[in-house]
């Protein structure tokens, strides 16, 4: 019974193998292992007064501003110099969602649920570049 299994799955390696090896092509391109990586261009971020338009009523926004030399580590997050319960109305920036004042049971507390700590983890920021790999996704809105 074994013996059969194996035999079976080395013949499956053996007729997918050779198909598999010619279709990938790595991102590197055929620049060898040990050649230094190719110079990239550094990409423009893209700025929207207003904001970006979502893709979906609770897709979180992407941020539509510089965050270059914005930290987010256990003793700062700048980004909440300015979107904070405290500060946004100084910054004239828009308050963190409704969503990120709610616990795990869904009460509204009076500050930031710790959830949401990493902002980039949801809001990325956008750059104008073509997509790497073709997308044919249509927002919903
Ligand atoms: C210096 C103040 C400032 C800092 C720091 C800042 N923001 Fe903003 N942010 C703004 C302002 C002002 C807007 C509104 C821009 C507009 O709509 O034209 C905004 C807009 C946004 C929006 C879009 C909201 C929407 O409804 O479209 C997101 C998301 C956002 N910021 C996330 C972040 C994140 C994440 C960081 C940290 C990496 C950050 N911001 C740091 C001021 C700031
Ligand atoms: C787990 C994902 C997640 C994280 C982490 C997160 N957000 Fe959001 N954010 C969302 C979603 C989803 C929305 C849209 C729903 C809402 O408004 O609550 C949103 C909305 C916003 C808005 C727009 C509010 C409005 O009224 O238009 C701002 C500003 C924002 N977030 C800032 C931040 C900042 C700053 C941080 C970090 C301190 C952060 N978010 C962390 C998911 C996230």
């Amino acid at each position: 019974m074994k013996k059969i299994t194996l035999t079976a799955v080395a013949l499956g390696l053996m007729l997918t193998a050779p198909m598999a090896t010619a279709e990938v092509k790595s991102l590197r391109g055929d620049s060898e292992l040990s050649a230094d990586a190719q110079q990239f261009d550094r990409k423009d971020e893209v700025y929207a007064t207003g904001g970006f338009k979502r893709a979906w009523k609770l897709q979180p926004p992407a941020v539509p501003h510089k965050t270059d030399n914005d930290r987010i580590v256990l003793q700062e997050n700048t980004c909440l110099n300015c979107h904070s319960t405290e500060t946004f109305e100084k910054e004239k920036a828009p308050k963190l969602g409704d969503s990120h004042y709610l616990d795990m049971e869904g009460n509204v507390m009076q500050e930031m649920s710790m959830r949401r700590y990493f902002c980039n983890q949801c809001h990325v920021p956008q750059v104008d570049a073509e997509p790497l790999v073709e997308n044919l996704f249509e927002g919903d809105n």
